[in-house]
């Protein structure tokens, strides 16, 4: 459990609290690439309580703005975008990529200029890298961008899809951390081999060991096989949103999440879905995020209608009565309530990585309130081998001298 105060610290993520300070050093994905047109229509992006609009300017440059107009707030979701830049449909002030104000119609001509170069625009740095326009909110200068070893795939090779949830972030990366719902939860996935729930069955009640990393940390969870072998699960936590999901060996297809807070009550659930070494296969991407890949389960109900849950499926033998892994997952989140009161919880030893990651949640916002900088030691850290493993060991086998 937790108690308020901390729970209240993890979840709140606005301009000025705790977690949203420590939020913004980092680089946030945003949006799909795809989504952007040059000269297409802006999207409004929510992020930590907070509007913005990304456009995509005539040159093919990416714009990243507060969503209000500078002069009087119109959003800019709704300007022109056409001839380098937003117009917004009120006054008709235009804004750059860069943040410049390259025309006030509405002031006189000699006047124009100089006026608009006060014109308070504020825009933010993007990277464009893995499917996703990435943006950085924070103060200063932007901090090292982390290059993991999916950022540079082909398409055929990587699929990115969102689930706009109405849970608080933190419920999103608990449940992606948390390996001993699979087996339960997720256990009619069990004949599909590639899944290794079958191997999760086994044993309910793995046991855990952790190895501290300068960017979070890496987990193992390891069940006893039937045969004397054991199962572990390799997970790697990347502060302050990944979980880099184990699979199997170095070359199968690869998951990341990514739990990103749109405000306190709403959250983008990121699947990633890669392959370092070939294309993408037909059933490796879930249909739902094939087709609507900037909110693929916009269709999940509320738990008035029990999100839709199938009771007649479940007493001819589906355990949930929900089709397919995520609607499963964000059925029971979301049925958690938007922010879930910790103060109630009753933890088991299955739950050791989610105590691990709030405590390094904790750890971490309070050494930033301090003037800590994210990965503070300074040790280099090697983006591109963060990855996650599966693989059944000796029972004398330790886990860390795998190859990554
Ligand atoms: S509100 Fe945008 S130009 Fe006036
Ligand atoms: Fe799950």
């Amino acid at each position: 459990m937790l108690t308020h105060d901390d729970n209240e610290t993890l979840c709140r993520v606005g301009p000025g609290t705790p977690m949203g300070s420590y939020m913004r050093q980092f680089w946030i994905p945003a949006l799909r690439i795809q989504r952007l047109e040059r000269d297409g229509a802006p999207e409004r992006v929510r992020l930590l309580g907070e509007n913005f609009v990304a456009f995509r300017d005539t040159g093919g440059r990416v714009g990243f703005l507060a969503e209000a107009c500078p002069h009087r707030g119109v959003s800019l979701s709704l300007a022109r975008n056409e001839a380098g830049g937003l117009r917004c449909l009120y006054h008709g002030w235009k804004f750059d990529v860069d943040g410049n104000a390259l025309d006030i119609p509405t002031e006189r001509g000699d006047m124009r200029a100089k006026f608009a170069e006060r014109v308070p625009v504020r825009r933010y740095p993007i990277r464009e890298a893995g499917g996703l326009i990435w943006v950085y909110l924070g103060s200063g200068a932007a901090p090292e961008f982390p290059q993991f070893n999916w950022l540079d795939l082909p398409d055929t090779q990587i699929n990115a899809a969102c689930a706009v949830v109405n849970f608080n972030w933190l419920s999103g990366l608990e449940s992606q951390l948390d390996t001993a719902h699979v087996g339960v939860l997720h256990r009619d996935l069990a004949p599909d081999a590639n899944s290794n729930v079958d191997k999760m069955i086994q044993d309910s009640a793995p046991r855990f060991e952790f190895e501290p990393t300068p960017y979070g940390y890496r987990e193992a969870a390891i069940r006893n096989m039937p045969d004397g072998a054991i199962y572990v699960r390799i997970r790697e936590f990347v502060l302050p949103w990944f979980s880099f999901i184990p699979t199997g060996g170095r070359d199968v297809t690869q998951a990341v999440t990514i739990s990103v807070p749109i405000d306190d009550e709403y959250s983008a659930q990121w699947d990633v879905v890669y392959n370092l070494g070939r294309a993408l296969q037909p059933g490796e991407v879930f249909e739902d995020e094939l087709r609507r890949p900037d909110n693929y389960l916009s269709d999940i109900g509320t738990i008035a209608n029990r999100f839709g849950q199938d009771r007649a499926a479940m007493k001819a033998g589906n355990w949930t009565g929900f089709d397919g892994v995520r609607r499963e997952d964000f059925a029971v989140n979301l049925s958690q309530g938007a922010i879930p009161d910790r103060t109630h919880e009753f933890l088991g030893s299955a739950d050791a990585s989610i105590v691990r990651a709030r405590r390094v949640l904790l750890d971490s916002v309070r050494r930033h309130a301090r003037g800590e900088q994210f990965n503070a030691s300074g040790e280099t850290i090697g983006w591109n081998e963060i990855r996650a493993i599966g693989a059944v060991l000796a029972p004398s086998a330790d886990w860390r001298s795998l190859p990554r």
